[in-house]
């Protein structure tokens, strides 16, 4: 454990959002958000219902330096009085991952510090601990725009994915979703206003993996049924979908239900002897209410204590990013100048590709 506080200047870039944050970490283990700046890339990709990643690329470079400057000043530090410069190094687009770990290396280099190459997956999986006692090992369920997966947490650098989506992540079903229904981006928390005032019995859309012996994840069926549902619909009222978004979210929240109850099970297997577990949901989709309130019942049945970020640090962002480094500053892990971006790097390098899994590569 480091003996003094440690101040890790941390970069995200990997996919629509550009941020900048400065994070404490204590000796004893305890972590302080010093500042937390994120630029959301919404409005310039909205037009186009979903991430481009060339636009993404040069907003990056148009704001980046300038974040970093106010995520320094708001923390009223100097690069000197930095400890690491952590950075995004993979997994997400390629474009932007090399602009924020470059920025970080050149800070890195130019002031002597040590460089923190930061797998994205590693900062939503640590962001707990950033918050509160979190001891390892614990579960954490990743459900964004890009992944869709369960971890077991087992340390700093220890991770086991139990399982992960074999074709669409959970958000890109959303904003699918909400695509076909002519509804904007990000779709999300359209689909779910929509659904407050549907009728979730309404259409009977699959429950994909349902009863599966297995972590896995499958949404490009549920996908389909949406489409040809909307199809045979023809014109919509507001009713058909508000429907269809209460209907298909039915559909998501008995299907998590199912996965979950698997994941708890692998997990007590793997640690019988730990008595309350954490359950940690981190990824933009943790902020759906009507989800929230599945993994919140599901915890208490299988006795796990159910832990949700508050969305600002569920979402992207590069206070996650920071903490990872300081977690692994403290215990010697730097890597060197010459670390190379990754557009694919899983969390845990033992488990085999999943056909299709992470077909965009684009958000995480
Ligand atoms: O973690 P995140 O902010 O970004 C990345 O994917 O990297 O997640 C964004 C995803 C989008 O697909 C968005 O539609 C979904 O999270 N999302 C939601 C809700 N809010 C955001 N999905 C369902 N319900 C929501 N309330
Ligand atoms: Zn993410």
């Amino acid at each position: 454990m480091a003996a003094a506080p440690s101040n890790i200047l941390g970069i995200e870039t990997s996919c629509d959002e550009t941020a900048a944050a400065v994070v404490r970490r204590l000796p004893d283990g305890s972590g302080e958000i010093v500042s937390n700046i994120v630029l959301s890339q919404i409005d310039d990709h909205a037009p186009y219902g979903g991430v481009v990643p060339e636009i993404a690329a040069r907003v990056h470079i148009r704001h980046l330096d300038g974040l970093i400057a106010r995520a320094m000043k708001e923390a009223g530090i100097t690069f000197s009085a930095l400890d690491g410069v952590a950075a995004t190094a993979g997994p997400g687009l390629l474009g932007g991952v090399i602009i924020g770990l470059t920025t970080a290396k050149a800070i890195a280099m130019a002031h002597n510090k040590p460089l923190l190459a930061i797998n994205h997956l590693e900062g939503h999986a640590l962001t707990p601990r950033l918050l509160e006692p979190c001891p390892f090992p614990y579960l954490l369920l990743l459900i964004s725009g890009g992944h869709t997966q369960f971890q077991l947490v087992e340390g700093v650098g220890c991770y086991r994915r139990l399982g992960t989506t074999i074709d669409d992540a959970l958000g890109e079903a959303f904003d699918k979703t909400a695509k076909l229904l002519g509804l904007g981006y990000p779709g999300g928390p359209l689909v779910e206003q929509y659904a407050r005032r549907g009728n979730p019995q309404r259409f009977d859309f699959p429950r994909p993996l349902k009863g599966r012996k297995d972590c896995n994840f499958s949404f490009s069926g549920l996908k389909t049924a949406v489409r040809e549902t909307v199809h045979d619909l023809g014109h919509l009222s507001v009713q058909d979908i508000a429907d269809v978004c209460a209907s298909f979210e039915a559909a998501v929240a008995e299907t998590l239900q199912d996965r979950l109850k698997m994941a708890f099970g692998f997990f007590r297997e793997a640690y019988p002897d730990v008595k309350k577990p954490s359950l940690i949901v981190a990824g933009g989709v943790a902020a759906n209410a009507t989800l929230k309130n599945i993994f919140a019942t599901s915890a208490d049945e299988f006795n796990f204590k159910l832990i949700v970020p508050p969305a600002s640090l569920c979402t992207d962002n590069a206070a996650m990013i920071a903490w990872a480094g300081a977690e692994r500053l403290a215990l010697g892990l730097v890597d060197d100048l010459d670390f190379m971006a990754r557009a694919r790097w899983p969390l845990d390098d033992v488990s085999a590709p999943i056909y299709g899994s992470g077909k965009s590569g684009a958000k995480v």
